[in-house]
Parts: C-alpha cells; structure tokens; sequence
C-alpha cells in the first residue's frame, strides 16, 4: 500500500508538471512574428496590416531562441512616421501570467524594447498621428550627391535621392539613433555605432512622394562608412553597415546607393581604396554587380583581354581610376571573362574552370601544407595511409561545389547587367 502510494503521488505530481508545461508554453511567443514594423505616410496605414513587415532576427533582444515568455498573442508595435522616423511603441496581449496565478513571470517585453529604441517615442496613437503631420516638414540631411527614377507598376515613374550626411547636420543624430535601431532587425550580427566620431559619413537615401498636393520624403535606407587613416596621408573608406529598409527592397536602390557611394570616394584624391567590414554574401553579391558595373568599360576588361588572364594593367587601372583593390579587381575579372566565354566549347570553358579554381584553391593549398607540417610531428605508424587520399578526395569536392556556387552567383550578376542594359 505504501509503495502504490507513493507511486501515485508520483505519477500525480508528473501529471500536474505536464499540464502546468503544456498551459505555460501556450504564453510562449515567437518575436519575429510578434514584433510588428511599420513606415507611415498616412493615417490609413496605421490599420492597414498589408504595409507591416516584420524582423528576419531579433536574437540579440530576445535571445538565440528568439521567443518572448509571458503573454499571449503578443504584439510589439513599432510604426516609424515615414521621412522622421517619429515612433509609435505599443505593447498588446490578449492574456498574461501573473506571478499570483502561475507563479512565473513574464519577460519584461517592454524594457527590453526601450532599450533600443530612443527616448522620444510615443505610446498614443492621436500624438503620433499629430507627429506624422510634422512629416510634412521633413527634408532630407546633407547634400544631394545622386536623382534617379524606378518604374513602380502601381505607382508609375517614383524619384528617389541619395544623400550625404555627417553628424554636424541639425537633427541627424536624433535621426539617426531611430533609424539604427532597424539593424537589430535586420542584419545578424548588427551593433549600434559611436556616431559622435566624425570620421563617420553617412549616405541616405530617400523617395520623393506626394501627400495632399505636398512633395514629402520617406527613408528608405542607409549605409554608415568609417574612413580609416592610412600612412602617410590617405584614408581608406570601409563600409559598416548598409540597410534598405524591407518594403524597399529589390527595386535596385541597393545598387543605386554602393554605386553613388563609390563614385563619391573615386572622386577624393586622398582615397586609398574602398572596403567593407565583415562582409556578408548579399552585400558581396551587390558589389561584384556595381563593379562589373563600373569596370566593364576599362580598356584593360575589353573582351579580347580577357582570355589572356588576370593582368597587372588590371589591377592598376582598377585601383587608379576606380579605387577597386586587387581581390576586389580579381572577381570583376572573373565575371567579365565568364559574360565573353562560350562555355558550350568544352576547351574554353575547361580553361575558365582552372582559372577561378587556380584562385579560389589558395586555402585549400594552405591546408595541405598544414597537413603535410602535422605529419611530420606523428611517428610513421601513427599515419593512416589513406588519410591523405581521403583529404584530397574531399577537397576535390569541396572544390568544386565552391566553384559551382561561384558561378551561379556570377551567372545572376551577368543576367541583372543584361536585364539593365
Ligand atoms: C543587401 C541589401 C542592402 C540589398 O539591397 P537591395 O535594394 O535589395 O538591392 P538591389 O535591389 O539592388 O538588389 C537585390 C536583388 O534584387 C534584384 N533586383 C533589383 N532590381 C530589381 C527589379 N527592378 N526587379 C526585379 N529584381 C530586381 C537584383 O537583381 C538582386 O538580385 P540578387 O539578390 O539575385 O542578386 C538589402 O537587401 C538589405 O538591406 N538587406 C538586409 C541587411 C543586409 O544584409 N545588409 C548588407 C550587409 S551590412
């Protein structure tokens, strides 16, 4: 009797924790999902769920799991005034555990917002709705450095402005702090940067549009770019961050901005050369496309050039007249010659094979060598034979799937030129 008991107790206990899990995990919430974005340009937008988008992250808020604890149906409202970036921050759920009822807390949804987003913002929709008519008298910082036009199907001929800015330019810096807070969003490994260094310039870019008769502009994205010193007297321009925001993207105006961006630093004496930091493979991609773009009308890139490999005069006409580096130049090359080769003809395209191998092999020829330098070290019986047949197999094919991707991605690039041309 005693041990069924405590059997029963047990099995009573485990049952409860079951049922206290399977209620508790209903308060679970998926960030990305409850965190609702929004640019407005008119009162109507507010209501409108087709113009909220939301976070492809919010890990470095809510942690790796991405998950708010605490309430159901959660909305994390944040709706930006289109130019100003105004903020509205609201905070809705349909329920939430009490530490009364079940003895757990919530997470502090709030607090954790407020830590990104500046002071400034507001929580009631009619003071927004009055900050939003404030819109009217927003103009775009810095000086105008590029107009261009895209076809939008619904909205016809739409002129958008890429825009220089520094720190010194009145209001930016408010501007700013709103307008960094969308990185968390949207780019992994995104920090908020020390923009009172004013070695930081600042390109923006805008949409002109009509509201009432009026022309107003929306944000539309930016990129943040840190010039570094160079002995004696040059700077190298690195590119930190760049975003266009969601509803905006794949229009082109990524490419518009890298493109006005570089023409701006080609056309500064003390330019070294332009990089990036950390690059990730969308950003590589969009620049491969601008400077192909820039480069293909460089003597040295002519067709008939291109066969002969990768040349000196390519490296010093990239750098000289666009500020392009070496490996930068190499991949221009690589494209280029792909675009003048008729990979039908089974020489031709096993030549253009070697030769991105040849480049893309380097690590590879690194790793040997540290393979070859580890053996040295094992006594002869402690060398599996066939390792380092199995090493080389896997490299092969690790070879050539990094040479597939290569050319898929450069086969896109080839296409948008031709589509564009
Ligand atoms: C990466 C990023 C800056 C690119 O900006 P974007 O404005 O979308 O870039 P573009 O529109 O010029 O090009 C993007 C794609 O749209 C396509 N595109 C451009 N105009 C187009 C048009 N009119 N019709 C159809 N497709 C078009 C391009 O061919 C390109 O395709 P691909 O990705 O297959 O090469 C943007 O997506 C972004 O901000 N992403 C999040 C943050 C990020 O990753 N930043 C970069 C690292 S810091």
């Amino acid at each position: 009797f005693f041990v069924c008991g405590v059997i029963e107790k047990v099995l009573f206990y485990l049952t409860r924790v079951n049922t206290m899990e399977k209620k508790l995990a209903e308060y679970k919430c998926d960030t990305n999902e409850a965190i609702c974005l929004k640019l407005v340009r008119f009162p109507e937008d507010i209501e409108d769920d087709g113009t909220t988008f939301h976070p492809e992250y919010s890990h470095q808020i809510f942690g790796d799991d991405e998950v708010a604890f605490g309430y159901k149906g959660l909305q994390i409202q944040l709706f930006y005034s289109a130019g100003n970036l105004s903020t509205l921050f609201k905070v809705k759920y349909s329920s939430k555990v009490t530490e009364t009822f079940d003895c757990v807390e919530p997470d502090d949804v709030e607090g954790k917002i407020r830590e990104i987003v500046p002071a400034g913002f507001t929580c009631n929709t009619d003071d927004f709705i009055s900050l939003l008519e404030k819109d009217a008298n927003f103009k775009p910082f810095g000086t105008l450095l590029h107009t261009y036009t895209v076809h939008n199907e619904e909205a016809g001929e739409l002129t958008y402005q890429i825009h220089k800015a520094d720190i010194t330019c009145p209001g930016f810096q408010e501007y700013h702090e709103r307008l960094q807070t969308f990185l968390m969003w949207f780019i992994e490994t995104a920090s908020f940067i020390d923009a009172d260094d004013d070695r930081w310039d600042f390109f923006l870019v805008f949409e002109k549009y009509n509201k009432d008769g009026e022309t107003l502009y929306a944000t539309v994205g930016y990129m943040t770019v840190y010039n570094y010193y160079v002995y004696p007297d040059k700077t190298r321009p690195r590119v930190s961050q760049m975003l266009i925001l969601p509803p905006f993207q794949g229009e082109g105006h990524g490419a518009q901005l890298l493109e006005a961006v570089h023409r701006f630093y080609c056309s500064l004496p003390k330019v070294q050369d332009i990089t990036a930091e950390d690059p990730s493979e969308n950003y590589v991609k969009l620049r491969d496309y601008v400077l192909v773009k820039l480069c293909q009308g460089l003597p040295s890139f002519a067709a008939d050039k291109l066969h002969l490999g990768f040349s000196a005069d390519m490296i010093k006409e990239a750098q000289d007249k666009l500020k392009i580096n070496k490996k930068h130049a190499r991949r221009v090359y690589e494209i280029l010659r792909l675009r003048a080769t008729d990979m039908s003809d089974e020489e031709k395209a096993r030549e253009y094979r070697l030769e991105v191998k040849k480049r893309l092999f380097g690590p590879y020829r690194k790793n040997q060598r540290e393979l070859a330098k580890m053996r040295k070290c094992l006594r002869p019986e402690e060398l599996v034979s066939h390792m380092g047949q199995m090493d080389t197999q896997t490299q092969h094919e690790e070879l050539e799937k990094s040479y597939q991707v290569v050319v898929e991605d450069y086969r896109r690039i080839i296409e948008r030129l031709a589509s564009q041309a």
